[in-house]
């Protein structure tokens, strides 16, 4: 089993780095294989709402978000970290995950389909809860387990270094990677004892729309 870890901080190695590397060494730990992903530091363009994806099943935009999704296919879990950016995700990330998610959704790739995910957040100091929010909507869009931990999944410093000594912090990354590790092992157990997926209806839109 692999999880696949998103780093959506413009810095590779930074503060959203060093969290999700205790949630990937505790996965690690308990058996589960790991990938940290970063979105990089090109321009990451928003979604343009142009449904090319519809058509051919990729974004519009050559860029990381195709190269996740073609990854993210292969994942059993997820975990999308953002730095706090004026009280919410990154811009960057936001773009990324609008798309990475409209992409999928649209493209019937169900690359997310009852996978466990996990939004983790990190900041100098506040706007976490807000981004806990933001990231755990795209979550329970796409019929994605969200996996708790004992506390809001967030880290506080301004660098690596100041997130290494908040450790609440880092003891809350290794009680959500058990946590994940717990409910894949589950699934697996589950899906060999013939446990059947749930029943699935077509999609119903009506835009608030009555005749
Ligand atoms: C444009 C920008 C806006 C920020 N806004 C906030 C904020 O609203 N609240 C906060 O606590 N930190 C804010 N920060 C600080 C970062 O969230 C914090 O340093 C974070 O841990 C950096 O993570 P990273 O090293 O993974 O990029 C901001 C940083 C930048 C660059």
């Amino acid at each position: 089993m692999n999880v696949l870890l998103v780093n959506g901080s413009p810095h590779e190695k930074g503060c959203t780095y060093t969290a999700l590397s205790e949630v990937a060494q505790t996965l690690n730990e308990e058996g589960i294989g790991t990938e940290i992903f970063w979105i990089g530091t090109k321009p990451l363009a928003g979604c343009i709402s142009c449904k090319t994806c519809a058509k051919i099943g990729r974004c519009a935009f050559p860029d990381r978000v195709n190269e996740f999704l073609d990854i993210a296919k292969d994942a059993d879990g997820f975990v999308f970290g953002s730095p706090v950016h004026y009280g919410s995700a990154g811009g960057a990330v936001t773009s990324f995950m609008d798309r990475v998610f409209y992409t999928d959704r649209c493209s019937g790739r169900q690359s997310f389909y009852l996978k466990p995910a996990a939004g983790v957040i990190s900041a100098r100091r506040a706007g976490t809860t807000a981004t806990f929010d933001q990231l755990n909507k795209y979550f329970t869009l796409s019929e994605m387990p969200v996996i708790s931990s004992r506390y809001w999944n967030m880290v506080h410093g301004a660098t690596p270094e100041d997130v290494e000594k908040d450790l609440e912090g880092l003891q809350t990354m290794r009680i959500l990677a058990r946590n994940m590790a717990w409910f894949l092992k589950c699934k697996e157990a589950g899906i060999k004892a013939g446990v059947p997926f749930p029943a699935r209806e077509e999609t119903i839109y009506t835009n608030f729309i009555r005749e």
